[in-house]
C-alpha cells in the first residue's frame, strides 16, 4: 500500500490538503483563503458552505499537483481550528446558519450571567475551561436559541450540531458519520474530560439536547470513509485532532513536560501533563492533548487570542508593512531606548486574564516613535503573553515546565530570526524552531497514518523530529526585568476592570 497520507487543515483564515509522502515529507499542497464575516462588533462568522467547497479544491488541487489518484492516499488526518461550531439539517446537510467563530464574542452576556450563579466551579471542573465566549457550548446555546425555528427542529432530531471536524466528516462521509474525536470534543464547554462523557448537567445547564452532538472516538480511529464520488476513490479517515493538539503531536511533545507554542493567528501554548489532569490556579486551562488507544494524555493550555493577528493589523490596518515578511525586519530598526508596549485586546484578551471586554491600546508613544517602534511593539508583545503564559504555566506544575524548559515553536511567525531571537531574550529560556514547519498538518498525517499502519509509531516519529536552529537567551536580566515591568503595567491599565 502507498505511504501517502493526506491532511486536511481546516484553519481560521483558509482550508489547506497536505499531501505527505511515505517519508513524511511534504509532497503537495492546496490551499485557499475564505471570507471572514463580521455581522456586529465582535461577532466572526464563517460561511459553512465556503469551509467545505475550499476543503474540496484544497484536496483535488493537492492531488493534481502530486500527480496522485485518490487511491494513491492510504488515509486521511483532519485537524480544523477548535471551538467554531456548525450547526446542520441531518437529512440535507445544510448549516441553519454561518458557522460561529472561535474569536467571536456574542455570548459574553450568557457567559456573565452563568458566572454569576456561580457556576464557574462547576464548567471547569468537569470540563477544564472556563466561562468565556471562546468555546463551543455557549455558541451552539445562542444558535438553538436565536435561529428560527432550530429549537423545534433540534427536539424532533432533525438537527446535528459538532466542531468544524465534524461538520466536514459528515460532509466526507456523504452523511455516513456523526462523530468527533476527543480534543475537538475537550473544546465545547460540555464534555467530562475526566470521564471522556458528553456531560448531562452541562448540557442541561445549557439546554443543548446530547443527539445533536457526535460520537467521541480517539484521535487515531475509523471516522469513516470518503464517499467515492467526492475524489474518485473512498479514502478511510484514521485521524482526527484539533489544530493545537495536532501541533503538540507534530513537534512530537510525546512526555510530560514538553512544550510547544504555535504562531498561528491566535498563540497556543500546549504544557504536556502526562495522564495528570492538572487543575490551574492560575486561569490556565487543562485539555485533552491527545487521546491513543483509549489512554489520555492532558495538557496545560495558555491561550492567547492575537498572535500573527497583529502582524496582519502591522500590514492590513496600519499599513507600516507591505508584506508579513518584513515585521521582523523592520521591528530590529526600531530605536532601543523607547519604551513603547502595544496590548493587543483586539477581541479581549485571552490567558491568563480572560477579559472579554478589553480592547487594544498602546503606550509609551513619543516624537521618535514611528512604524519601526509600531512593529517592534507588535512582535514584542507576543513574546511579552508567552511570558505571562510560561510563568502560570512553571506555577501550577513545578514538576513540568521548569527553567529547563525548552520552547518548541511552529507557525507563519517563527520564520523571523528576530522575533524568536526576542522571544527567548523574553522568556529567558531556550527556543527550538524545527526543520519542518507543518507540524499542525503532519501530526494529523501522523495519527492517520500510523493507525494506518504505513508511517512509524510514537518512539520513532519522536526521533525524526530535527531542529533547525535553537534560540539561546542572551538579554540581560537587568534589561529583560524593566521591560517585563513595564509589560505588566501596560496590561493592568488595558484591562477593562
Ligand atoms: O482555538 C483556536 C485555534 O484552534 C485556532 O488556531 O491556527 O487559527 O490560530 P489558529
Amino acid at each position: 500500500m502507498s505511504g501517502h497520507i493526506l491532511a486536511i487543515d481546516q484553519g481560521t483564515t483558509s482550508s489547506r490538503a497536505i499531501i505527505f509522502g511515505p517519508d513524511m515529507k511534504v509532497v503537495a499542497v492546496g490551499q485557499k483563503e475564505f471570507a471572514q464575516h463580521y455581522p456586529a462588533s465582535g461577532w466572526v462568522e464563517h460561511d459553512p458552505e465556503e469551509i467545505w467547497s475550499t476543503v474540496v479544491w484544497s484536496v483535488k488541487t493537492a492531488l493534481k499537483k502530486a500527480k496522485l489518484k485518490a487511491s494513491d492516499i492510504a488515509a486521511i488526518g483532519i485537524t480544523n481550528q477548535r471551538e467554531t461550531v456548525v450547526v446542520w439539517d441531518r437529512q440535507t446537510g445544510e448549516a441553519i446558519h454561518n458557522a460561529i467563530v472561535w474569536q467571536d464574542r456574542r455570548t459574553a452576556g450568557l457567559c456573565a450571567k452563568l458566572k454569576k450563579q456561580g457556576l464557574e466551579p462547576v464548567f471547569a471542573r468537569k470540563t477544564g475551561l472556563l466561562l468565556d465566549p471562546y468555546f463551543s457550548g455557549t455558541k451552539i446555546a445562542w444558535l438553538l436559541g436565536k435561529v428560527k425555528g432550530a429549537r423545534r427542529r433540534a427536539a424532533k432530531g432533525e438537527l446535528l450540531a459538532g466542531t468544524i471536524d465534524s461538520f466536514l466528516i459528515w460532509r466526507l462521509t456523504g452523511g455516513k458519520a456523526h462523530v468527533t474525536d476527543a480534543t475537538n470534543a475537550s473544546r465545547t464547554l460540555v464534555y467530562n474530560i475526566e470521564k471522556n462523557a458528553w456531560d448531562a448537567e452541562l448540557l442541561k445547564l445549557l439546554d443543548i439536547p446530547a443527539a445533536l452532538l457526535p460520537q467521541v472516538k480517539d484521535c487515531a480511529d475509523d471516522f469513516g470513509v470518503t464517499d467515492k464520488k467526492l475524489f474518485g476513490a473512498e479514502i478511510p479517515i484514521l485521524g482526527v485532532a484539533g489544530d493545537q493538539q495536532a501541533a503538540t503531536i507534530g513537534q512530537a511533545c510525546f512526555e510530560p513536560g514538553m512544550l510547544k507554542s504555535t504562531y498561528g493567528t491566535g498563540c497556543f501554548a500546549l504544557l504536556n501533563t502526562g495522564d495528570k489532569l492538572v487543575r490551574s490556579r492560575n486561569r490556565l486551562l487543562s485539555t485533552i492533548a491527545y487521546r491513543l488507544d483509549g489512554k489520555t494524555t492532558y495538557a496545560l493550555e495558555g491561550s492567547i487570542f492575537i498572535a500573527g493577528a497583529a502582524v496582519q493589523w502591522l500590514r492590513d490596518g496600519i499599513k507600516v508593512i507591505g508584506k508579513a515578511e518584513q515585521s521582523g525586519v523592520l521591528a530590529a530598526e526600531a530605536d532601543e531606548t523607547q519604551s513603547v508596549y502595544l496590548v493587543p485586546a483586539f477581541v479581549g484578551l485571552g490567558a491568563p486574564h480572560w477579559d472579554a471586554d478589553a480592547r487594544g491600546a498602546i503606550f509609551g508613544l513619543t516624537r521618535n516613535s514611528g512604524p519601526a517602534e509600531f512593529a517592534r511593539a507588535a512582535l514584542e508583545s507576543v513574546a511579552y503573553q508567552t511570558h505571562d503564559l510560561l510563568t502560570a504555566m512553571r506555577k501550577d506544575w513545578k514538576g513540568g515546565a521548569n527553567a529547563d524548559t525548552v520552547l518548541r515553536v511552529d507557525g507563519g511567525m517563527v520564520a523571523s530570526d528576530w522575533t524568536m531571537q526576542r522571544l527567548a531574550d523574553l522568556l529567558d529560556a531556550p527556543v527550538d524552531r524545527p526543520t519542518i514547519l507543518e507540524t499542525t498538518a503532519l501530526g494529523a498525517a501522523w495519527l492517520a497514518g500510523q493507525r494506518a499502519g504505513v508511517w512509524p509509531k510514537a518512539a520513532k516519529f519522536a526521533k525524526s523530529w530535527s531542529l533547525d536552529r535553537r534560540f539561546k537567551p542572551s538579554m540581560d536580566a537587568a534589561t529583560r526585568k524593566a521591560k517585563l515591568a513595564g509589560w505588566t503595567d501596560a496590561v493592568r491599565r488595558t484591562l477593562s476592570s
